[in-house]
């Protein structure tokens, strides 16, 4: 596939060559014909001129895929100790006690383990009010940690963690919390998701489970065997060579730093320097952080890296796009507030087409 064409660009929206071309001249670009090859970031801009909204679909197509780590997201009901758990998950870890390889930065913290092999962990809320908040979090993830406190069993938010997991194809596997108390019931968790149609190991399917408490830190290092197993049936790989695509999930302003996104690489390599649009937000990458907070020169896939550099703030679930020059990143970011902005003023196009990113 070479690219999109102003023609294939009108047959997509709908929108006629002529008015398609008048857009194109509008925002600087030359076009000699409906023919001609025109880059992704143009196709975007000239689709949301007329109300559409871009997806980019990505090929790795003939890449070279290396190995990487899992990302990890953490689901449940809220309260049933999911943030607990990953702290748990931290502080056992041999090798963070010993080489400070572990940092939280509110979402997104490594676990290095003994062996050498690390899981990027992913929390989220279980407040009834997240719920696009976990839809994200299970489509960014290779696995879903399904956190039910063993008194309280399954409530709302954990059947609808199950169907943000099923809906993004991604696999379970069930941490039973709370343990350590006198109220727990972990076999009346198990007939409970059994009857949710959670295929449990210990009834025959595959979903791992594993009895967990948080605060009395017992059964984390079943957990993250747990995990590692369900990884390696997985065999997870990514490209690393060529621009990175990157995941938003979280955002923050810093008083000094200005803009922080905080963003999981999922293929490529992200670098310093860089120009980036990232939802309506553009910038140039001044510094990586890593979630210890050293500043390290390029960020590879299931690394959650601190991106400053932004000059608006982006919001979580946005994409990280990089582009050839500050120019594109500029055009490209006020394309898409001016297109957020039509669409809080109409509420009207929920019309998305996907169109492949040639400039990889
Ligand atoms: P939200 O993020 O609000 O959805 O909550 P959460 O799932 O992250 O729960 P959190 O870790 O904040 O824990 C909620 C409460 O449960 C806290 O008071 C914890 O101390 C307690 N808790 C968590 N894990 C355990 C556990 O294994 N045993 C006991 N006894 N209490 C726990
Ligand atoms: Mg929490």
């Amino acid at each position: 596939f070479e690219g999109m064409t102003i023609l294939e660009l009108a047959k997509r929206t709908g929108a006629s060559i002529g008015s398609l071309q008048e857009i194109m001249k509008n925002v600087g670009e030359k076009v000699d014909s409906e023919f001609d090859p025109i880059s992704v970031d143009v196709a975007e801009l000239v689709a949301m001129e007329v109300g559409v909204n871009v997806r980019r679909l990505h090929s790795d197509e003939g890449a070279v895929l290396q190995p990487r780590a899992p990302v990890v997201t953490v689901m449940g009901h809220v309260d049933h100790g999911k943030t607990s758990l990953l702290d748990a998950l931290r502080q056992t870890s041999v090798a963070a006690k010993e080489a400070g390889g572990i940092t939280q930065h509110l979402g997104a913290f490594v676990v290095d383990m003994p062996s050498g092999a690390s899981i990027t962990f992913l929390d989220t809320p279980g407040h009834a009010a997240f719920s696009a908040m976990r839809a994200r979090g299970a489509a960014v993830t290779d696995i879903v940690v399904l956190v039910v406190a063993a008194d309280d069993g399954v409530m709302p938010q954990t059947l609808e963690a199950i169907s943000h997991a099923k809906a993004a194809s991604v696999p379970i596997v069930v941490a039973i919390n709370k343990c350590d108390k006198p109220s727990a019931d972990p076999q009346r968790v198990r007939i409970q998701l059994g009857s949710e149609g959670l295929p449990l190991e210990d009834l025959g399917g595959d979903v791992q489970v594993v009895e967990v408490s948080a605060t009395s830190k017992i059964g984390l290092d079943k957990l993250e065997e747990a995990l590692l197993l369900q990884a390696e049936m997985m065999d997870l790989k990514a490209r690393i060579d060529g621009p990175a695509q990157a995941y938003v999930v979280e955002a923050r302003l810093d008083r000094g730093r200005g803009p922080l996104a905080t963003a999981i690489v999922k293929s490529g390599t992200l670098l310093c320097g860089q120009h980036i649009v990232v939802g309506a937000a553009w910038g140039r990458i001044r510094t990586i952080r890593d979630m210890v907070g050293r500043a390290t020169e390029s960020g590879r896939p299931a690394m959650p890296v601190e991106i400053e550099g932004l000059k608006g703030l982006p919001m979580a679930g946005d994409d990280v796009t990089v582009v050839g020059s500050e120019e594109r990143a500029r055009m490209l970011s006020a394309g898409r507030k001016k297109k957020l902005e039509k669409d809080r003023l109409h509420k009207a196009s929920e019309m998305t087409i996907d169109i492949p990113d040639a400039s990889e």
